[in-house]
């Protein structure tokens, strides 16, 4: 039987890991589970539904209750958050502002981590988010830590917005994305941080094939 090993990918916001991650998933006919998507779709619900998100017993109540569903598709991963189609609607600047303050309760955090893991049970897997190596995966063969300046990362979203018809400024985005590395950083429960075993990986300079090809090169050498 081939071989097939778990790969974890975290770092901070637009560094890239989803755009690589799913190149290295399709590449190795491994599936692709963007645990961000999962994160944001639980506080499109709590928006929706008016929960308070410093709540961190009402976010436990609200994600206990909700089935959230990662399907792929021919134009990418789709997301569904009870039944309903919300790949799109994820990505809103009012989703952006809130997640990581909904991702910070571990009330949210345990529940989704459990569901993750089951989700990458015995197969190949490509895993990104920001917990994965230290905490939903910590046995996988292959962890990178993907980071790039604060600056190329929000050029990154500039203009992956101005292809969706956004116009947030540059400033604006760069603030959003310090803002959002800050929190995700300092919060108790599984902070964004690298595992001690995994590898860094700055993409700064980087194109997105250059960056692919060098984790697949990596999981060449784990597979063989
Ligand atoms: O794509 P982008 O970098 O903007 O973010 P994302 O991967 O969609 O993640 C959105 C937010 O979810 C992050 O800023 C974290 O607050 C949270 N998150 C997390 O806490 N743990 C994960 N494993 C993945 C995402
Ligand atoms: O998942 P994460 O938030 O880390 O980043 P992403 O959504 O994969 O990437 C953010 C944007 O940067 C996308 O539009 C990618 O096409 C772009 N990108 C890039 O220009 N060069 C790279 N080496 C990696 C990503």
């Amino acid at each position: 039987m081939t071989k097939s090993i778990q790969i974890a990918l975290d770092g901070p916001a637009a560094a890239g890991k989803s755009t690589i991650a799913k190149i290295v998933a399709e590449q190795l006919g491994y599936i692709y589970i963007d645990t961000g998507a999962m994160y944001r779709a639980i506080t499109l619900k709590a928006l929706n539904e008016g929960i308070n998100l410093s709540d961190n017993e009402a976010a436990g109540e609200l994600l206990a209750k909700t089935a959230i569903d990662l399907q792929p598709s021919e134009n990418g991963q789709l997301v569904f958050l009870d039944q309903q189609n919300v790949t799109e609607a994820i990505r809103s600047q009012e989703v952006t502002g809130s997640v990581s303050e909904m991702a910070a309760h571990e009330s949210v955090r345990l529940q989704m981590v459990k569901l993750q893991q089951q989700l990458a049970e015995g197969r190949g897997v490509v895993m990104d988010g920001r917990d994965i190596g230290t905490d939903v995966l910590p046995k996988a063969e292959l962890k990178v830590f993907m980071s790039a300046s604060v600056e190329e990362r929000a050029r990154r979203r500039f203009e992956e917005n101005k292809k969706r018809n956004i116009h947030t400024p540059l400033e604006e985005l760069q603030g959003e994305i310090a803002k959002r590395d800050q929190m995700d950083s300092e919060r108790e429960v599984s902070p964004l941080r690298q595992a001690d075993d995994a590898i860094y990986l700055d993409t700064t300079s980087l194109t997105i094939r250059e960056a692919a090809a060098e984790i697949l090169r990596l999981a060449g050498e784990r597979l063989s």
